[in-house]
């Protein structure tokens, strides 16, 4: 699709690595016995090789890990926040943020603040973390993607975007009032990765307007989005990714952001605004449950990680390089007739789960099946998107709702792993695929009821 890719090798070195080990077979298979068929169950030092999350997992650079060291600690007034202002008016160009500890503490502070019970808060699709938090304030969480985003094989620039038909006649249904804050998550993690394009930002953002009611973006991957945009939406080619994040942002009241992707950083996040009044709620809350506002839950010498690491996430040759490593890893797998959701996303290549084990029903969790099968073939950690995660028991007939989709998530930790390491995961998910008859389902024995998943454990189903 992005016939321009430039094909360009790792812009860095390596300085420093980790060693890792597979276990044997039958290691594996007592090791996610024990977990309950749950990888997050795992020890991290089972795992081969980690798939399972994009998130606080990146390399960071010799330039971060120089900037933590020399920056001053202080529970007021540290000069890393103050490198984190800058970068983040620089390049989301908000008035104002928090730091928190995580994207989630972002949307924490942000729905206490602006949810109450019977609201509805409309996005593309929410993330586990903020729907869960929109349940937690009696809110009522609404994904309005684009219809196209639950047909896998459908080829499209942009399918993470919100449908803005749907949105508005939510809005004129459900009324202004009862609606506190529209949010845009980019790029939609819940639905393979798949951007949104400026012109649905754009749409949103006047619909916002329109009806008075702040509009926030989820900007976990605004990076990555930002290159999307650049290489498939005419006109912005020749424009830097700051240029593009800028004209996103400019369109949106605010912002909650996770520096565990594109800060590049292993901890971290925060919460932008350019409404004052909002800052204030923000601020006071923050202080209570996160910690002072100029380190927001963090050692100071994280927000330097972060301010340095953002820049390094907006760096032209970095991106390149990262579309193209997923775009090769996806192609492995394609080529090896593995169902991929098309196109593949920005921070991770997803597999059709339905579509890879037809056999096996949503109450019997295929993508979860197909999970602990690549961890028992090869050591390698994935994780379920699918009904596992997003699936509901219906509150008043007590009945399992699935997911819409099974997918599976491989992401890719940023500078991790090689092509290789890919193409390692990429031949034991075909061998996978060749002998798919064989893998059974799974009977779920343990769910907690919000965010069940991270804790939930299984039992293969005879
Ligand atoms: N929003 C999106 C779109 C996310 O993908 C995540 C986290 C969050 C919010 C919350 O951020 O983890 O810093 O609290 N996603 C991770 C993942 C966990 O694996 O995709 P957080």
């Amino acid at each position: 699709m992005d016939e321009m890719l430039p094909s360009l090798p790792e812009p860095f070195r390596i300085k420093m690595v980790e060693r890792i080990r597979l276990h044997p077979r039958e290691v594996r298979e007592k090791l996610i016995r024990e977990a309950g068929y749950n990888v997050f169950m795992l020890r991290a030092e089972d795992v081969f090789i980690d798939l399972l999350t994009d998130s606080g997992t990146s390399a960071m650079s010799d330039e971060q890990w120089a900037g933590m060291i020399k920056t001053r600690q202080a529970y007021a007034g540290s000069e890393s926040f103050y490198s984190l202002e800058k970068a983040i008016k620089d390049i989301f160009g908000f008035k104002y943020f928090v730091p928190v500890h995580q994207g989630r503490a972002a949307e924490n502070i942000l729905f206490s603040t602006m949810v109450s019970p019977g609201c509805y808060v409309p996005n593309n699709m929410h993330f586990d973390t903020t729907e869960a938090n929109v349940l937690l304030r009696g809110g009522i969480p609404v994904n309005l993607v684009v219809e196209e985003a639950y047909d896998t094989q459908k080829d499209l620039p942009f399918k993470g975007n919100m449908d803005v038909e749907k949105l508005e006649r939510f809005i004129k249904e459900k009324t202004p009032e009862k609606i506190p804050l529209i949010m845009l998550t980019i790029t939609n993690n819940s639905a393979g990765g798949q951007p949104v394009s400026m012109q649905n930002i754009r749409e949103v953002s006047e619909i916002a307007r329109k009806y008075g009611i702040p509009f926030f973006i989820d900007a976990c991957r605004f990076a990555e989005n930002c290159y999307f945009i650049k290489m498939r939406e005419e006109g912005y080619r020749n424009k830097s990714i700051k240029e593009i994040a800028r004209e996103i942002f400019s369109y949106a009241d605010g912002c909650t952001f996770s520096g565990k992707k594109e800060a590049l950083t292993n901890i971290g996040g925060f919460l932008c605004t350019n409404i004052e009044e909002l800052y204030e709620k923000f601020r006071n809350l923050a202080i209570i449950i996160e910690g002072f506002i100029t380190y927001g839950g963090l050692a100071c010498r994280e927000l330097e990680a972060m301010a340095i690491g953002l820049y390094e996430a907006i760096d032209e040759e970095y991106q390149a390089y990262r579309h193209r490593q997923v775009e090769y890893f996806a192609s492995l797998l394609r080529d090896g007739g593995v169902p991929i959701v098309e196109p593949p996303g920005g921070h991770a290549v997803y597999i059709d789960a339905k579509k890879f084990l037809p056999h096996i029903p949503p109450e019997q969790f295929p993508g979860q099946a197909l999970v602990i099968q690549l961890y028992i073939e090869a050591g390698v950690r994935a994780v379920e998107l699918g009904s596992s995660c997003f699936g509901k028991i219906d509150d008043t007939t007590g009945k399992f709702v699935p997911a819409r989709m099974e997918l599976v998530r491989l992401s890719i930790p940023r500078r991790v792993y090689t092509d290789n390491h890919l193409k390692y995961v990429a031949e034991s998910l075909i061998r996978l695929y060749q002998k798919r008859d064989q893998i059974k389902g799974l009977k779920r024995v343990y769910a907690p009821k919000l965010l069940g998943h991270f804790t939930a454990r299984f039992e293969p189903v005879n």
